[in-house]
């Protein structure tokens, strides 16, 4: 039996197809003349960036990177390890970091440190969630999809011990026993 489940529904189906048209508009007028590389940081992200991409109005290519950040709790760990890297050289190409969400920032100060040091023409995030531990962290965001207050969420993507990633919004995840269904 599980104790945890997902609770009140913070972003609708709906709010996301609305924010996430706003994002590749914004997007697409940016990169117009740019040579855009996509990199999407697994797994959290995957909803995300097929939907983000499907609606850009611009060539672009993908590659993907899959970190480990938290294991399977709901606290950043600190460590942060390359589990998956890109599969090819990013020097001289403009390059967008796609996540899920940016919590202490940990992951992503790691991973943008990282991808600088492979000499990118440019260095932008977009990420579809940010919390306020982030804003501690002075990250520079370029395009944020929601700022949260400091809930923990799962659903379209996001995850707690690799469940609830396939819910097509996203809600508080709740402890406990789950209510009766009414
Ligand atoms: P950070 O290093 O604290 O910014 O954490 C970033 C990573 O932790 C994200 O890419 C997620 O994998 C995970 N994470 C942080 N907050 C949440 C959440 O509310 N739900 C699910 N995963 C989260
Ligand atoms: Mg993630």
């Amino acid at each position: 039996m599980s104790d945890a489940y997902p609770g009140e529904v913070l972003v609708s189906q709906e709010l996301l197809h609305e924010r996430i048209g706003e994002l590749a508009k914004q997007i697409s007028a940016d990169y117009r003349d740019r040579d855009l590389l996509v990199v999407g940081v697994l797994k959290g992200a995957v909803f995300f960036i097929a939907d983000l991409v499907r609606r850009l109005d611009i060539p672009c290519e993908l590659d993907f990177m899959a970190v480990s950040s938290y294991g399977s709790t709901t606290h950043s760990s600190g460590v942060v390890r390359i589990l998956k890297d890109l599969d090819s050289p990013i020097v001289g190409r403009h390059v967008l970091v796609v996540e899920d969400v940016i919590d202490s920032g940990l992951t992503l100060s790691y991973l943008l440190r990282n991808l600088a040091s492979r000499e990118p023409a440019s260095l932008e995030v977009c990420s579809l969630l940010t919390k306020p531990g982030h804003r501690r962290r002075g990250l520079e965001t370029r395009y944020v999809g929601f700022d949260l207050a400091d809930v923990f969420v799962v659903g379209y993507g996001l995850d707690h011990a690799e469940r609830f990633r396939h819910l097509p919004y996203i809600a508080v995840l709740e402890r406990g026993t789950e209510p009766p269904q009414v």
